[in-house]
């Protein structure tokens, strides 16, 4: 187990109504908010109405960047630390996503920088304040609004990286499962399928004995085998939705992380897809994740996969550990297909071959060789290859 230091600052407001507080927490930081919001599903809900009636009645102002898109470039994070700087806004408010809440985070850090934003990717140490963020998750899938990331795409360099530093995890999470009742099944299941990947990147680090990690990792994988598919058919089914929203911190928020390290190989891969294509971040992974799986299968990767079978999956463990491992993987796929998820990245229209060297090459550049199983540029394009059906 590797040291580390453990330090989750976020204050969460879990369950029905969690929202009222809201003007509360704002008021802790100043009284002008900068509300942040993605492409309308929160006034087609109803949330965007009741917000502005709790921060009018606190006699908070507020101005708003709204249109932030599903995975949010560098521009509109622009716009809003301009936005921050003319008008002296105390507090950064995102409702929404993951997306909407990661433009936010860079807004945050880019508020407190003098120069482009773009230059806090890979230099945590740029970052040496950072505006508040009170986030209200309307998804579960990235975990955003309790974790230290922002993952911003600069669509002039085609690249999509992380922002990262310790002072940019919110100060408040408002997380209210009946929120997340009206995202559509297919972001649903694709948030579903990203949350277990936030677990496999962390469960195959290979660090020496994490028993203790490895075993709250299964629990939160069963968990999310068990209610995905609920949510998906029973939108308004509230312990799915709960249960899910809460795994999702939990995958991400650092925990699990204690005394596990290691690059992030299928978040590697599939940001560039997004990067390039636009497709959802969550989908992309449940393409990659199974075929990762298989590609990496050997005497190295085994014994974590046949734990993942048993474990998590309930397979015999009297079965021989190649065909545990196999029947896991195969049974992983099945979930995202059963959920709605196509296994086939050309249906995502993703051109074979035409980027693969490209992408391949920015993917293994992010560490992948210090990886369970190392893996090369060279592998990346035949992942790449093996996405297609
Ligand atoms: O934009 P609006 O209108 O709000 O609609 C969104 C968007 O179209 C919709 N949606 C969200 N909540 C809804 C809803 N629709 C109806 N009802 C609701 N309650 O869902 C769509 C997708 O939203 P988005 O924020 O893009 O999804 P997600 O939360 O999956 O975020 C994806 C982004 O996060 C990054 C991804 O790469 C991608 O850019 N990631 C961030 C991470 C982090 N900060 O730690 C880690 C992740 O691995 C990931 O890389
Ligand atoms: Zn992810």
């Amino acid at each position: 187990m590797e040291n580390f230091f453990y330090n989750i600052p976020t204050k969460v407001s879990f369950g029905k109504g969690a929202i009222d507080d809201l003007s509360g927490y704002i008021s802790e930081y100043g009284d002008s908010v900068l509300l942040v919001y993605g492409g309308g599903s929160i006034k087609r809900t109803g949330l965007y109405d009741r917000i502005i009636k709790l921060l009018d009645c606190s006699h908070i102002s507020h101005i708003e960047l709204s249109g932030v898109e599903p995975n949010p470039r560098l521009t509109t994070v622009k716009k809003g630390v301009q936005m921050c700087l003319e008008h002296d806004v105390k507090v950064i408010l995102p409702v929404g996503g993951g997306s909407t809440i990661d433009c936010s985070k860079a807004i945050a850090a880019g508020a407190c920088y003098d120069g482009d934003p773009w230059d806090l990717v890979g230099h945590p140490e740029k970052i040496e304040n950072a505006m508040p963020i009170i986030a209200v998750a309307t998804m579960a899938a990235t975990g955003s609004e309790m974790d230290p990331f922002a993952v911003i795409t600069n669509e002039e360099t085609k690249q999509k990286k992380d922002i990262a530093s310790d002072l940019l995890y919110p100060a408040y999470a408002i997380l209210d499962p009946e929120y997340t009742f009206s995202v559509p099944v297919y972001q649903t299941a694709a948030g579903v399928a990203d949350i277990m990947n936030h677990i496999f990147e962390v469960y195959f680090a290979d660090n020496g004995d994490t028993y203790m990690q490895d075993r709250m990792m299964e629990a939160l994988l069963k968990t999310l085998i068990k209610y995905g598919p609920v949510a998906v058919s029973e939108p308004d089914n509230y312990d799915a939705r709960a249960n899910i929203l809460w795994a999702s911190e939990w995958a991400i928020n650092g925990f699990i992380a204690c005394g596990k390290d290691g690059p992030w190989p299928a978040h590697s891969i599939e940001h560039q897809l997004s990067a390039y294509y636009d497709i959802t971040h969550g989908h992309g992974l449940a393409i990659i994740t199974p075929v990762l799986m298989d590609y990496i299968l050997n005497e190295k990767s085994l014994p974590v996969l046949v734990n993942y079978g048993v474990n998590v999956w309930d397979i015999e463990k009297t079965k021989a550990p190649y065909d545990i491992a196999r029947e896991a993987i195969s049974k992983t796929q099945k979930l995202y297909e059963d959920m709605g998820l196509t296994s086939d990245l050309g249906e995502l229209g993703v051109p074979y071959e035409k980027d693969f060297d490209e992408m391949a090459e920015k993917a293994a550049a992010e560490g992948l060789e210090h990886c369970r199983v190392p893996l090369t540029k060279e592998d990346v394009v035949e992942i790449y290859r093996r996405c297609f059906k």
